[in-house]
């Protein structure tokens, strides 16, 4: 190598624009070391001249910092995502708005199927908007009726079930009553219990509850839970 044959003065003079005098005083021999003068300068030389290679450009670092940050991100990402997921209500944000029924087993109510195994007069509870019992309803005709009732009672928020023998709702906490369409007909419960709109997704024929804002059509009243 060149180094070999160049002299000390020569291998850090400031003409060389790597290596400055005042670097060559950096690493001066110590005492008890049996090096000679040139010796020293030499290997001080050459590792300022490593050092200075290893130096990775402007471009090399930038990569290497987006690597560092995709390394960072997509972990950071992959656990975010479930925690987030983890507080929204399944079953919510359908595209028209609405909730779709899911029957005991927590699968989604089809139309088509559920009046396979429910028939006239029927009213079986399904999970409805907000996750509240709902009831659906079956239609004399074997088709599903355009409203959902929702089963909780209006007094103290007792679950009401369905008594088909009475052909009413009949609250077992307080003894509570409403009719068939879920009007209140007896007290301690001040009103009737809510609705929601039932429809059917002509997509997938879901059963999908969609909020009842209008008029209770039980009462000719504004809905009082809207
Ligand atoms: S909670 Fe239903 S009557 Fe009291």
């Amino acid at each position: 190598m060149a180094s070999a044959t160049l002299t000390p003065a020569q291998l850090c003079s400031g003409k060389s624009g790597i290596f400055s005098p005042s670097q060559t005083g950096v690493m001066k021999p110590r005492k008890n070391q049996m090096m000679g003068k040139g010796r020293t300068l030499k290997i001080t030389c050459q590792a300022n001249s490593i050092s200075a290679d290893r130096v990775p450009d402007m471009g090399k670092r930038q990569l290497m910092n987006l690597l560092l940050l995709g390394a960072i991100s997509l972990p950071t990402a992959g656990m975010l995502i479930p925690y987030t997921a983890f507080f929204v209500p399944p079953g919510s944000g359908s595209a028209s708005g609405g909730t779709v029924a899911k029957d005991a087993t927590g699968n989604d109510v089809i139309a088509e199927q559920w009046l396979k195994t429910h028939g006239p007069g029927d009213r079986t509870l399904t999970q409805g908007l907000k996750g509240d019992p709902t009831y659906l309803v079956v239609e004399k005709d074997r088709t599903l009726a355009t409203y959902g009732i929702n089963a909780v009672c209006t007094h103290l928020g007792c679950v009401v079930p369905w008594n088909k023998a009475e052909n009413k709702f009949i609250c077992p906490c307080h003894g509570s009553q409403y009719n068939d369409q879920g009007r209140v007909v007896r007290g301690p419960a001040p009103l009737s219990l809510a609705l929601a709109h039932c429809d059917v997704n002509i997509d997938d024929g879901k059963v999908v509850f969609v909020p009842w804002v209008e008029t209770d059509f039980r009462t000719g009243e504004d809905p009082w839970w809207a």
